[in-house]
């Protein structure tokens, strides 16, 4: 196990360091020096950058239920009856990347997180099995089923079955019968008071596997999430399950699509690009654990799954086309991220024919994506429900290949560059740990910080050369203070370091914070439903909320400009804060600012963030413009103190506000609110 990743996973568990650190200051107190007047100097005839079309971007991965018990619209927790299957960890050597290889399963179990209705016994069957991927089915025997008492299994959820009023939900699954069973099957969603809210007859089930179909219409009724869906018979007999599924309508009606919920918070952000499919989970623990794309495609009944890195069993049917599908959904870019040859426990394959199987499919994963119908891939990606090839502009190779203490990337690294630039010259590289072999077009940086350090860091790429040809993608980037998600101290800590990514978009080429979502409904315990505190966007089965952070970049992304303006800074406030484990304070900047313009109508943005507990005023000048119209526009996020926050119960309670702005000029004083962060559009000629 890597024992440096290992101990990042487990800090990232409520209630660890991190979080001790970023709560005492929040209750510290600042103590303000008394720095001379601060001004911004913003010169609009000079301009620094183009603003990346990659800015902003998304990122997760299947952590904290983000796809299965988030995103991906499924409703039905362990539909392939697979989460019993054991671990079974592969060494790299005899681990052979073409073969599949099958789940393994406790004898008489009963699977987990379903419940038997009516006294029927249940059990794993893996002698009934649906197929070679789905290789195991759920034996339902319910001898004693009758009318006055029906038989038959119930599953509760990801933490609940949502039901909203006069909605279809789409109910599918397979089964077969023993001889002398005469159905039907009744799948219903109840109340966990047994109130019936929607059912539907099944009839037909015969001694071999179909696939039925049903749709649960509900009534008027008060929307809710503790029910419970039900298959059930009256008739007794002896009856085989697979693949049991149930879905509510998805964002823009894709069949096998998304939460629209969810969908809508991201698309509302405006996001550019999405890095996917993750981070650790590109990886996974071993060889056969890892992000194993061409087991992810085609029907979802013929999708094996795979135990995840963050200890729960994934269906895939949130696969590699569900991801395009995402990005086309939400109107993202795909940023794809291929297996590298090295997984978490810090197993890894040598540069050399080892390695050249998984390069290869890592160019198949490429056509997938990129090919039109004339490919092998391209034409299976249309097969699966996608005919426009999608644009594909950057790769990048593994994910944190920094951990890999063997030096072994290098070598890695260039036979996937060179593999990848000759057969797709276009497409830019990305690497996750320093090269010397090749030249990479980006290099991955991550932070994970608390506010105080995350604002310390606020100037960190104001100071880099310029002479770098590798540019810099901070693929994963978050100030993790605030559980389940980050309060406001974590929004004023991120949007500190948005300005520094703004003013030096001449080398930062794209960014993405991580990780996107979380399931908050069991965030600590047993079977929890977050593994990574401090996550932008929280959820339970009914509803969702953005935190301030998701807030702040949603204000960012929604106001960035095309061009990014020369800005400098004097006299800027500091504030004393904890040094850390050390002991003793240090002072960091509390002030923090980047200015960008649209330059099709010449509007400015100014971003000021100030991070201070008490208001502090800034007077802007703006130079080679003729004039700033006295009046423009300012949206505020703003809170009482830094740790107030968002949640289920209160959702808006820390949102922006939108006014306008007066008294503004070349040259104009204006004060910021404690803890606020505010953007300025102005209107300049
Ligand atoms: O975003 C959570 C994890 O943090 C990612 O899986 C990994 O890349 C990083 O260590």
């Amino acid at each position: 196990m890597n024992l440096i990743k290992s101990l990042t996973q487990r800090l990232s568990l409520p209630g660890t360091a991190l979080v001790f650190v970023s709560t005492f200051a929040a209750t510290a107190g600042f103590a303000q020096s008394n720095a001379p007047a601060t001004s911004i100097q913003i010169q609009a005839d000079k301009v620094t950058a183009r603003m990346p079309p990659t800015f902003y971007g998304l990122m997760t991965e299947e952590i904290n239920f983000s796809y299965e018990g988030g995103l991906y619209g499924e409703l039905i927790r362990n539909r392939t009856f697979k989460s019993d299957s054991f671990p079974q960890p592969i060494k790299p050597e005899d681990y052979d990347p073409a073969k599949f290889y099958p789940a393994k399963y406790p004898a008489n179990a009963a699977p987990k997180f379903w419940d038997s209705v009516g006294g029927a016994a249940l059990v794993l069957d893996t002698n009934a099995p649906l197929n070679d991927a789905l290789n195991v089915s759920l034996r339902l025997d319910a001898a004693a089923a009758s009318k006055a008492s029906p038989a038959g299994v119930a599953n509760g959820g990801y933490w609940g079955i949502p039901v909203q009023p006069r909605t279809a939900y789409k109910v599918s699954f397979f089964a077969k019968a023993a001889p002398g069973f005469t159905g039907p099957l009744t799948a219903s969603i109840e109340s966990t008071n047994g109130k019936v809210l929607a059912s539907a007859e099944i009839s037909g089930v015969t001694g071999e596997w179909q696939k039925f179909e049903a749709t649960l219409k509900t009534k008027g009724l008060k929307p809710s999430k503790d029910n419970v869906f039900k298959l059930t018979t009256a008739a007794p007999g002896t009856i085989w399950l697979q693949e049991v599924s149930l879905f509510p309508p998805t964002f823009k009606n894709r069949p096998n699509g998304d939460r629209q919920d969810l969908s809508q918070l991201l698309e509302d952000a405006q996001p550019k690009f999405l890095r996917f499919p993750g981070g650790n989970y590109v990886e996974g623990n071993n060889f056969n654990e890892r992000f194993n794309w061409k087991q992810m495609i085609g029907p979802v009944e013929q999708r094996p799954g795979h135990r995840s890195c963050w200890g729960y069993w994934s269906t895939d049917g949130f696969g590699l086309p569900e991801f395009l599908g995402w990005c086309q959904d939400v109107g993202m870019e795909p940023v794809l991220a291929v297996f590298a040859g090295y997984t978490l426990n810090g197993n890894h394959v040598t540069n050399g024919p080892a390695l050249e199987p998984y390069v290869q499919e890592a160019l198949e994963e490429i056509e997938y994506v990129t090919g039109d119908a004339s490919t092998k891939w391209g034409a299976q990606r249309i097969k699966d429900g996608y005919p426009n090839p999608f644009p594909l502009h950057y790769v990048e190779i593994g994910n944190e290949d920094f951990f890999d203490r063997s030096g072994s990337y290098d070598g890695r690294f260039a036979q996937f560059y060179d593999a990848i630039k000759a057969k797709y010259p276009q497409l830019k590289i990305i690497s996750t740990a320093g090269v010397r072999s090749r030249t990479a077009d980006l290099n991955d940086e991550h932070y994970y910080e608390s506010e105080e350090s995350m604002e310390g860091q606020a100037f960190k790429y104001d100071t880099r050369g310029r002479s770098n040809p590798t540019k810099i993608f901070v693929g994963e980037w978050a100030t993790r203070v605030g559980s389940p998600t980050p309060n406001m101290a974590g929004a004023l800590g991120d949007a500190a370091w948005m300005c520094c990514l703004e003013r030096n978009a001449d080398i930062v080429l794209m960014h993405c914070y991580a990780p996107l979502l979380v399931n908050v409904s069991k965030i600590g315990g047993k079977d929890r439903s977050m593994q990574w505190s401090s996550d932008l966007i929280g959820y339970d089965a009914l509803t969702s909320y953005g935190s301030p952070s998701y807030y702040a970049q949603k204000i960012f992304s929604l106001h960035k400009g095309d061009e990014v303006l020369a800005a400098s800074a004097e006299n800027l406030p500091l504030r004393t804060v904890p040094a850390g484990r050390g002991g003793g304070t240090r002072q960091i900047k509390s002030l923090f600012y980047s200015a960008t313009r649209d330059s099709a109508s010449g509007r400015i943005t100014v971003k000021v963030v100030n991070s201070a507990d008490t208001a502090q005023p800034v007077t802007i000048d703006i130079s080679g413009v003729k004039s700033i119209a006295a009046k423009g526009t300012a949206t505020v996020l703003k809170a009482a103190n830094r740790s107030e926050t968002n949640s289920l119960k209160e959702p808006q309670h820390v949102v922006p506000e939108t006014g306008t702005a007066k008294n503004l000029g070349t040259s104009f004083t204006r004060s910021y609110p404690p803890c606020s962060i505010t953007v300025l559009e102005l209107d300049a000629k």
